[in-house]
């Protein structure tokens, strides 16, 4: 047997075992559970945000920690104390983000979120006509500088189950000029 036969044969076994590869592959996908049984959870879960809104009033129930917001990486608080000398105008601009969904002028309409007309201070889900989510309803409290922060950062993060679509500011100075543009609105 000369050099060559033993490569064809060689060749043939390695066909074989490829072809057993990859139909087990095939068998494997074409019969993989979907539909029926459990779906397979799609993504991970979020840690539940452990510091509420931080140094929010006591009385809405937040957790006791204002530590525990750190933990994030991120101090509600902090970015709070940044809005008085933050830039109300970058803020302006930053609102590009915001206008798909919200109006920012005096009696401007509900869009796919509630118009921010006068949003601070004012309680969590109240503008009147416009169909919150059952967490924004739950949330309870006003709008004050550092619940803004903290859920313009992270609006899944404050309020879970949030049918805000934003993925939030991750720059500190970002939520502080957002939040001072929004504290001109008035
Ligand atoms: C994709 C649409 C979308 C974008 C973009 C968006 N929002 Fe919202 N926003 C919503 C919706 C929807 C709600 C109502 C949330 C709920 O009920 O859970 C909301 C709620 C809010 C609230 C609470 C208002 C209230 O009446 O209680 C504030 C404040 C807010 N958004 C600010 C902003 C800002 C500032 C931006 C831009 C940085 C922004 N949003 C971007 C859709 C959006």
């Amino acid at each position: 047997m000369d050099s060559f036969e033993l490569n064809k044969i060689a060749g043939a076994v390695l066909a074989a075992l490829l072809i057993i590869v990859a139909s087990r592959t095939f068998i494997e996908i074409a019969t993989a559970p979907h539909g029926g049984g459990e779906h397979a959870v799609v993504g991970y879960e979020l840690p539940k945000p452990t510091g509420d809104a931080g140094g929010e009033n006591a009385a809405a129930g937040g957790d006791s920690t204002a530590a525990g917001a750190p933990a994030a990486g991120f101090d509600a608080a902090k970015v709070a104390s940044l809005v008085d000398s933050a830039s109300a105008e970058k803020g302006a601009k930053l609102f590009s983000k915001c206008k798909a969904c919200h109006t920012n002028e005096q009696g401007g309409a509900n869009k796919v979120g509630p118009h921010l007309w006068g949003v601070v201070g004012r309680p969590k889900g109240a503008v009147e006509d416009f169909k919150y989510s059952e967490a924004m309803k739950a949330k309870g409290g006003n709008w004050d500088n550092e619940a803004l922060a903290h859920f313009l950062h992270k609006p899944k993060e404050y309020m879970e189950g949030t049918k805000m679509i934003f993925s939030g500011f991750s720059s500190d100075a970002d939520v502080a000029d957002m939040v001072a543009y929004l504290n001109t609105l008035k």
